[in-house]
């Protein structure tokens, strides 16, 4: 599309998750049909309600989110979030070195303000959850992706990231446990992503929004406990692992000792004090949220919805002719895998499509995340299991009217 008046850069940025395809879903829904839509993480759509601890404290206190408060945000929040932090084994934060944010997205659009200017460059996974790409394009800058192998649990390849990098890479971004895949990278490949880092002067922005969402025992590591010598930068919040999204409520922490962590600190400062403060009321409930871990433990727990919920994506999975899927680790998504060889889809996106139109269920396509080949699509995997188990099979039922 040309912008006639609008700033060039505004070109290239989309969100496939609310893109045109969505549109017709709302369209359909005005029309008074029912979609089963899956194409965000957004757990309060599909009755995940808040935790008690969290509404107790908000009718108790809401008096004292009227003001303006610290434009990096309350203190009580920000020592709630160095213990939460510390605890994940990041060394040496104070108060200093936080940012609360309205959500991660407005942490990573502050952040790409601050570092990346007109042509520089910032490497991310594809596929990639377009946040990092559009805020990236906002900046003036240019999204350098660097391949995930499904073969090999959808790591990043090294060799690529090594291969990508120019005089002009700014950054490189990590999502782990990612957004679409939901697996859990690994210490090998994220040790091996703070060498490539570490030898090319590159700062880290580690998005873990998801680190408290892992299935089976696995333990999420904090990419800036693994390399403290780095400038890394780690990002979190309350979304997901409260089904909090409205709420809005994330945060920036900034870690490793060097000179440009104290530069990006003051630059953010600046741009902080633009939006003079977050959303005060959010801010209030994080010290309470980040003691209730029971809320977050439940949902991943082998009774739990949301593993109860991954189960019935994967065993439907096994059962579908034509569909493959690796498990993911956590998080709210599956990624499956259309056979193309024996299922005519040459467009995921026309797959999609016709998948609303025949099914009345909305997913998104593999490209709305940068993924090169037209044969993945992401599903929110929120629903009941039931509801979720059957929706598997409508899309493969769907499927199987596109076999060769
Ligand atoms: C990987 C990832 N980062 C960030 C976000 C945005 O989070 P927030 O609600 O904190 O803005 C999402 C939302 O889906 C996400 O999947």
């Amino acid at each position: 599309m040309q912008y006639k008046y609008l700033a060039s850069r505004l070109e290239n940025i989309h969100s496939d998750i609310r893109g045109p395809i969505y549109y017709r879903a709302l369209e359909m829904e005005a029309n008074g049909e029912k979609v089963l839509k899956l194409n965000t993480g957004n757990p309060a759509a599909f009755g995940f309600t808040m935790p008690d601890s969290i509404k107790d404290y908000i009718v108790n206190n809401v008096e004292k989110s009227l003001g303006y408060c610290d434009i990096r945000g309350m203190l009580n929040s920000k020592q709630a979030i160095v213990e939460y932090e510390t605890s994940k084994g990041i060394p040496n934060l104070t108060v200093d070195d936080v940012f609360i944010t309205n959500g991660v997205s407005e942490a990573a659009s502050l952040l790409t303000t601050a570092l990346v200017g007109e042509g520089d460059e910032v490497l991310m996974p594809n596929p990639c959850y377009s946040l990092w790409s559009n805020s990236v394009l906002a900046s003036g800058g240019i999204p350098v992706y660097y391949d995930c192998l499904e073969e090999n649990n959808w790591d990043p390849d090294i060799d690529d990231i090594k291969n990508k990098i120019t005089k002009k890479t700014k950054a490189i971004v990590i999502i782990n446990p990612n957004n679409p895949t939901g697996v859990l990278y690994s210490d090998k490949v994220l040790l091996e992503i703070a060498e490539i880092a570490r030898q090319n002067d590159i700062i880290v922005f580690s998005d873990e929004i998801y680190d408290r969402l892992v299935f089976d025992g696995k333990i999420h590591n904090s990419f800036a406990k693994l390399a403290p010598d780095l400038t890394v930068v780690t990002l979190n919040g309350l979304s997901k692992s409260h089904c909090l999204c409205g709420l809005r409520c994330g945060w920036i922490v900034i870690s490793g000792n060097t000179e440009k962590a104290k530069e990006l600190n003051k630059a953010l400062v600046v741009l902080a004090s633009v939006r003079l403060c977050s959303n005060a009321l959010m801010q209030l409930i994080i010290p309470t949220a980040l003691k209730d871990t029971k809320y977050t433990n439940d949902m991943i727990s082998e009774s739990g919805r949301l593993y109860l919920q991954r189960k019935a994506c994967m065993d439907a999975i096994d059962e579908i002719d034509g569909l493959s899927c690796v498990k993911n680790d956590g998080a709210f998504y599956i990624f499956p895998k259309i056979d193309t060889k024996r299922y005519n889809v040459t467009d995921d996106k026309v797959f999609v499509r016709g998948l609303l139109e025949t099914k009345k269920i909305l997913v998104v396509a593999g490209s709305g995340f940068g993924f090169k080949t037209p044969d993945h699509f992401r599903v929110v995997m929120l629903p009941e299991h039931k509801t979720l188990k059957n929706a598997m099979y409508e899309i493969g039922d769907y499927l199987q009217t596109l076999k060769k």
